[in-house]
């Protein structure tokens, strides 16, 4: 249904004037949702048990599609086992100059250059408020004004106002749309981060687990340094991986567009960055795996190199929410197939 009348349509509109109008009838007309989409998969096999937290099933929905927690309880409705929301920032801010987003049909893929665009960190949990269970993972940036020397307190502030309201964090320091960002991603300013905000988590009653987000493009090197620096931090995981600034093998008219690129073209990276953390860490920590994933077959091609759980961005565009019930079935054929 999705792919062969409702996806034609959205595509011939402005890939971001879609976003909000697809928001608005999710939200506004949840019948059509329920007319037009099939009912969500649930059954006991599909739970999964990860960083202590317990997931109704393996198939999250990645940040930046709810970036202001909008719409997490109709995403959840759809099927998603968990929604990551944001990347949230200390104070609201518009992010870069329209127009920020292009679809490259060719390649099944999304170019974006959104800048971090949000409501705020306030606004996100006064909604958050009203929340009954949805598991919702809080993904923290810093305001694109704020330099390098000070994020740290960006994240801390959102970590703070954030921590009763979600299950668990992610520290954004590779998104290619937030000038400088990524250098937060080097050995040092990462580990005084991550430990800084591990402090934090460990004196709660309560600590929530804190995963790091990370870019498809960091080297081998800068991987291992990755391993070291979540043993060395104590947090809990790793997600893998934000979208990449290669633009090998595209064809599409918007190749060039300046931003980070996700979909089909990240498959293969994506889950080669997992495999290797997996392996070389042997699996010392839960991996979330996202980028690519278009199939059922590219979901658990990611599981099967190390990933405990997957996310959807740009599949879940192309492909619709269909996909997420494809995947909990392939998922539910194998485990009928493992021994008892
Ligand atoms: C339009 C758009 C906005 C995004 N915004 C964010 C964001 O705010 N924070 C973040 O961590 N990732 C963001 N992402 C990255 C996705 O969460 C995901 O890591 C990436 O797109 C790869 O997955 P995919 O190929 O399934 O889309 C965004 C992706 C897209 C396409």
């Amino acid at each position: 249904m999705y792919k062969s009348l409702i996806r034609p349509i959205l595509f011939k509109f402005d890939p971001e004037e879609v976003h909000y109008f697809t928001f608005s009838m999710l939200k506004n007309f949840p019948f059509l949702t329920k007319l037009f989409l099939p009912k969500p998969i649930v059954d006991k096999r599909l739970e999964r048990e990860v960083f202590g937290l317990k997931f109704k099933n393996p198939v999250g929905l990645a940040a930046g599609f709810d970036k202001n927690a909008v719409l997490f309880e109709e995403l959840s409705n759809l099927g998603f086992g968990f929604v990551e929301i944001g990347t949230l920032t200390p104070k609201g801010q518009p992010g870069n100059e329209k127009t920020r987003l292009f679809r490259l049909k060719e390649d099944s893929a999304i170019i974006n250059r959104m800048g971090f665009n949000n409501e705020g960190v306030d606004a996100a949990v006064e909604r958050l408020k009203k929340n009954k269970n949805v598991l919702i993972g809080g993904n923290i940036g810093k305001n694109k004004v704020t330099p390098n020397e000070e994020a740290v307190n960006d994240y801390k502030i959102c970590f703070e106002k954030l921590f009763p309201y979600v299950d668990y964090f992610v520290v954004n320091v590779s998104s290619p749309n937030t000038p400088n960002l990524r250098e937060l991603q080097d050995k040092e300013p990462l580990t005084q981060l991550l430990g800084t905000l591990q402090q934090m988590n460990t004196e709660k009653a309560n600590p929530k687990p804190i995963l790091l987000k990370i870019a498809p493009d960091l080297s081998d090197d800068q991987l291992l340094d990755i391993i070291d620096i979540v043993k060395e931090t104590k947090i809990a995981g790793v997600i893998a991986t934000n979208t990449t600034l290669s633009r090998e093998g595209l064809n599409s008219k918007n190749k060039s567009e300046m931003g980070g690129l996700s979909g089909k073209p990240l498959t293969k990276r994506s889950t080669e960055v997992i495999r290797f953390l997996s392996e070389k860490s042997n699996r010392a920590f839960p991996i979330i795996g996202v980028g690519g994933i278009h199939t059922a077959k590219d979901a658990i091609e990611k599981l099967d190199a190390g990933a405990s759980l997957i996310q959807l961005y740009t599949g879940f565009i192309y492909e619709g929410p269909e996909l997420i019930n494809e995947i909990n079935q392939e998922l539910l054929k194998r485990a009928s197939r493992l021994p008892r």
